[in-house]
């Protein structure tokens, strides 16, 4: 008997809702993530097939020109996520809270939660384990669903000493009974980052939720990667990242001929501009 025969075939649905994300991890069917901030790349990423946009807080690297996610705040989420909601209508939209927002109280998470689910965000996700699983029930049990972060989670890397791999050793079983811990209160999935492959592994196989790797290595139930990253917005990226194209030399060959054209009369041409 081969796995086909024994997993439950899965539908596309038409509009990604928390129940699909199980269905999906049973049938073996892996899910696409992919961060947007705004509601230009957004559709672009809708129209591509993803099954979920994670509004992340990489918004705070990405586009609003900081060193780390920690300055990014509800504020500026909430604007983000209000552009992605706004602009697509398939993907499950996950809103990141933001460093300061969830962790000194699951009242406190509560209030900044909503914020996200008010201007369309289907979910939320923060980033830790057991220590929060308490912030995790009251939400779900609210009517807000939450996404965990295990692994690197960049809101600590001021504790964690820079983007380091994490779940070796005697940490992969931590990082094991975290992620039961935050299933058993009611996450829906789990970002693993920076995690081993064969603890990403072990992980997945241990809940019933999807996992959704980034470096994380290919078994987790699905993967995410921050959209400027994997279109080659930037010279640089982590080894784990695949650059699926070349958009920033595009981008800049686009505007270099827009430049020459201006400077050498050829824009605006005819077909550009009416003569009466
Ligand atoms: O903010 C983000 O983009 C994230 C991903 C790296 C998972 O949390």
């Amino acid at each position: 008997m081969t796995d086909q025969d024994t997993q439950p075939e899965f539908k596309e649905p038409k509009k990604w809702r928390v129940h699909h994300l199980m269905q999906a991890k049973r049938a073996g069917r892996k899910l696409t993530m992919i961060t947007a901030y705004d509601a230009l790349t957004a559709p672009i990423f809708e129209e591509a097939g993803m099954d979920m946009i994670l509004v992340g807080d990489s918004y705070g690297n990405v586009q609003l020109g900081y060193g780390s996610t920690i300055p990014v705040t509800i504020e500026d989420m909430e604007r983000a996520t209000a552009s992605v909601a706004r602009s697509v209508s398939r993907p499950l939209i996950v809103g990141d809270l933001p460093f300061g927002t969830y962790e000194h109280s699951p009242q406190i998470a509560f209030e900044n939660a909503a914020r996200l689910i008010r201007v369309g965000a289907n979910a939320v996700k923060f980033e830790g384990g057991a220590e929060l699983a308490d912030t995790v029930k009251l939400l779900t049990q609210s009517g807000i669903p939450v996404v965990g972060h295990l692994g690197f989670t960049p809101q600590s890397e001021n504790a964690l000493g820079g983007p380091r791999m994490q779940g070796r050793g005697d940490a992969k079983q931590k990082m094991i009974e975290d992620a039961l811990a935050l299933q058993e209160a009611g996450a829906i999935a789990i970002v693993l980052e920076l995690v081993p492959a064969p603890v990403a592994t072990e992980v997945t196989a241990a809940l019933d939720v999807p996992t959704i790797g980034i470096g994380a290595g290919p078994q987790t139930d699905g993967q995410v990667l921050v959209w400027a990253d994997m279109a080659g917005m930037n010279d640089w990226v982590p080894s784990f990242v695949k650059k699926f194209a070349d958009a920033r030399a595009l981008l800049r060959s686009a505007v270099e001929d827009y430049r020459d054209q201006v400077q050498d009369g050829t824009f605006p041409g005819p077909e550009n501009y009416k003569s009466n």
